[in-house]
């Protein structure tokens, strides 16, 4: 695996240019194009190769998970959060509290969590620079008919001042249009970068040519037992940063995926837990988790994953596990 990933980074290093070349009628997103200033410029625009790229040790492990990839936005993104489908407003709060004592800066919401308003005073509170932070949230098909009502409503529930990255939730009825309002958006200083959510190959060959600008991240289903083994590297091919959402498969259908045996033999040698093997196993692959956690000791644990990596054989071990098993529908 190692090897692998050390082609890719060598591959990525003329993706930025791939996307457009692929979809002619798509550039990149330019943090230029933003008033607002932050990381973004137009030189960052050709970092993401080297921020995503690993480090392949003589011994063959792949040493490097780095913490933060650069969008093709030209913005930077933590590529370790916390998901927070589920949290109620407390636990909401409490729950970035202990995500960004234990250093996180990346949270995940959606308009469809009804909790963004909850996240925007877990930022505004918990005493780390809005700057620092970085906020995804995302419009849902039944918000398509009235793109523009929608970003202003998660604006103001947020009330964080911009959206660090908006996704559309899923593909439906006024997509492309709810699409060109981000744009928009973007250009108008409200959202950094944009993105899709549940959107694979056939979705997004027949999406892309349709809009300016290239998502800069696609966050799709991915843990051990659903592992998109194809869509992943297309993705990463087009230049866009794949996210994973249920890491660990999700809240209330991941009892034999956290107890497999597989994952449980490899934990062990590591002396880590199983959901530090699952999440080390996504940055291997160059993907973002965002696991979702109510626990601050669950919180910290997910954050910490820097002490060791996965062999390329364990790497197979776990790709051995594949069983196309969706947990949800979209
Ligand atoms: N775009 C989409 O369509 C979509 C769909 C679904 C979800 N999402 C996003 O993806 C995020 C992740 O999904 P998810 O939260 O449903 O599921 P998940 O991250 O796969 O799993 C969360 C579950 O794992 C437990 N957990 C977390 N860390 C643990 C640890 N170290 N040890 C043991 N258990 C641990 C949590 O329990 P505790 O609370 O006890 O820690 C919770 O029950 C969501 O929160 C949401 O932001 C996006």
């Amino acid at each position: 695996m190692g090897s692998t990933l050390s082609r890719r980074s060598f591959v990525r290093l003329g993706l930025a240019a791939s996307a457009a070349l692929a979809f002619p009628g798509c550039t990149q997103g330019s943090a230029s194009q933003s008033p607002l200033t932050g990381s973004g410029s137009s030189e960052a625009k050709h970092a993401p190769a080297e921020k995503q790229g690993h480090e392949a040790t003589e011994d063959g492990t792949s040493m490097g998970a780095p913490k933060t990839v650069t969008l093709s936005s030209g913005y930077e993104m933590p590529t370790q959060g916390l998901g927070t489908y589920a949290l109620d407003y407390a636990t909401c709060i409490s729950s970035i509290h202990a995500l960004t004592t234990s250093g996180g800066r990346l949270i995940d919401t959606a308009y469809m969590y009804h909790n963004e308003d909850a996240v925007g005073e877990g930022v505004r509170t918990c005493g780390v620079p809005r700057e620092e932070l970085f906020i995804t949230t995302k419009i849902y098909p039944n918000q398509f008919a009235d793109p523009e009502a929608a970003i202003e409503q998660a604006l103001g529930k947020l009330n964080a001042g911009y959206i660090d990255l908006m996704l559309l939730h899923h593909p439906g009825t006024g997509d492309v249009e709810a699409y060109r309002a981000m744009e928009r958006a973007v250009t108008a200083g409200k959202i950094r970068s944009l993105g899709l959510s549940n959107w694979y190959v056939k979705e997004l060959e027949s999406f892309l040519p349709q809009v300016e600008t290239v998502p800069a991240l696609v966050q799709n289903e991915i843990h051990p037992y659903y592992q998109e083994q194809d869509v992943v590297p297309y993705i990463q091919g087009l230049g866009i940063v794949v996210e994973g959402w249920y890491p660990l498969g999700g809240r209330g259908h991941n009892a034999e995926l956290l107890a497999d045996p597989e994952l449980t033999a490899i934990a062990q040698a590591h002396g880590v837990s199983v959901p530090q093997v699952i999440l080390r196993w996504d940055r291997q692959r160059n993907i973002v988790v965002i696991p979702g956690s109510s626990n601050p000791a669950h919180i910290a644990e997910d954050l910490n994953i820097h002490g060791f990596s996965l062999t390329e054989e364990e790497m197979a071990r776990i790709a051995a596990l594949d069983r196309a098993e969706k947990h949800d529908w979209y």
